[in-house]
């Protein structure tokens, strides 16, 4: 085993003993996203509860999904139970397939009106029938807990106190939190969507790192990626970055969330680790890939988020903490 290079890892604050070269035995150490969502959870609950016996406020986080999407399913399923751990008030309300635009912006215009409801989130994707940016741009942004209002967008951009992405926020609290330095670093952020790419990126310029946005255009990816101290993968795509798009010892944060059913496929994904993974296909049908292809990766990379239980947790525990904090910036506190 090779060991560490000061000048690759310098940046970190946490212990200089990690493998930073390609080896049979190296392997990155784990960033866990859940126990750091832990953390965060364990805090907002403590405000939740001051809030409660401070002032009489519980604040209500309404979650509106439309069809019959499973992942969506899930997801909002998730957020309500985590609504439940933490003490604060929800209403799932989940409307039928069929559903028009016009219905769901009546909606929204309750939920805008009630002085009770401190966040509104409505789940995407929306059905094709429903115009998803009048239905996001008819929420009162106070109010916009997801952020992907432009008036938000706007306020992130030009640094004033805005509702930020959750994806975004859970991913600069872990890197914050588990001691990684963000000024003055090179950070590759590879997908440019409105929910993830852009919004990161944006928070990490303002920590003053170096900051690289890749797409499907990028022309010689591995070339940009392999620049990166920390590297963000946001593009959607099953295992798609691999050992090559990586610097020896990096930290790497996997945002994807895609479902593997193939067992052969898994096989290659999850290397020694597969056995697991193909029973849990056998049981439920699927497991959980993020961006990154985990077995080659994991060779490379000095740190590295496993899927699941690295970026999702953090994003939940995050709109809750934004929930929060719309219920006391609607309340002047
Ligand atoms: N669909 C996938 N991620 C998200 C999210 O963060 N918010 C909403 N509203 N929908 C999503």
């Amino acid at each position: 085993m090779s060991s560490i290079d000061e000048t690759v890892l310098g940046f970190y604050h946490l212990p200089m003993n990690t493998v930073v070269k390609e080896s049979e035995t190296a392997r990155a150490r784990v960033l866990e996203g859940a126990r750091v969502a832990g953390e965060i959870k364990r805090e907002v609950a403590e405000v939740v509860e001051r809030l409660r016996r401070d002032r009489a406020v519980t604040p209500c986080l309404v979650v509106v999904r439309v069809g019959d999407d499973p992942a969506s399913a899930v997801y909002v399923r998730n957020k309500v139970r985590m609504c439940e751990e933490l003490g604060i008030r929800s209403e799932h309300h989940a409307l039928p397939a069929d559903t028009d635009t016009e219905q769901v912006l009546r909606l929204i215009a309750s939920f805008n009106a009630r002085e009770d409801v401190d966040g509104i989130l409505v789940q995407l994707p929306l059905p094709r029938a429903v115009d998803e940016r009048r239905v996001v741009e008819a929420i009162d942004p106070s109010k916009d807990v997801d952020g992907f209002h432009p008036v938000n967008i706007g306020l992130l951009v030009l640094r004033r106190p805005a509702m930020v992405p959750c994806t975004p926020l859970g991913i600069l609290e872990l890197l914050t939190r588990e001691g990684v330095e963000i000024s003055g670093r090179r950070v590759c952020v590879v997908g440019r969507s409105q929910i993830v790419g852009r919004p990161v990126a944006e928070l990490l310029l303002q920590r003053d790192a170096t900051v690289t946005i890749c797409h499907s255009r990028t022309q010689d990816l591995p070339s940009a990626t392999r620049e990166a101290d920390i590297l963000i993968a946001a593009v959607g795509r099953a295992a798609f970055i691999r050992k090559e798009h990586v610097k020896p010892g990096a930290v790497v944060i996997d945002v994807g969330i895609n479902r593997v059913t193939d067992e052969a496929q898994a096989l290659d994904f999850f290397g020694e680790s597969a056995e697991k993974r193909l029973k849990t296909i056998r049981e439920r049908g699927y497991t959980l890939v993020g961006d990154v292809h985990p077995a080659e990766v994991a060779k490379v990379a000095g740190w590295l988020t496993p899927v699941p239980g690295g970026v999702g947790p953090l994003t939940v525990v995050m709109l809750m903490q934004n929930t929060v904090t719309a219920a006391l910036r609607r309340r002047g506190l």
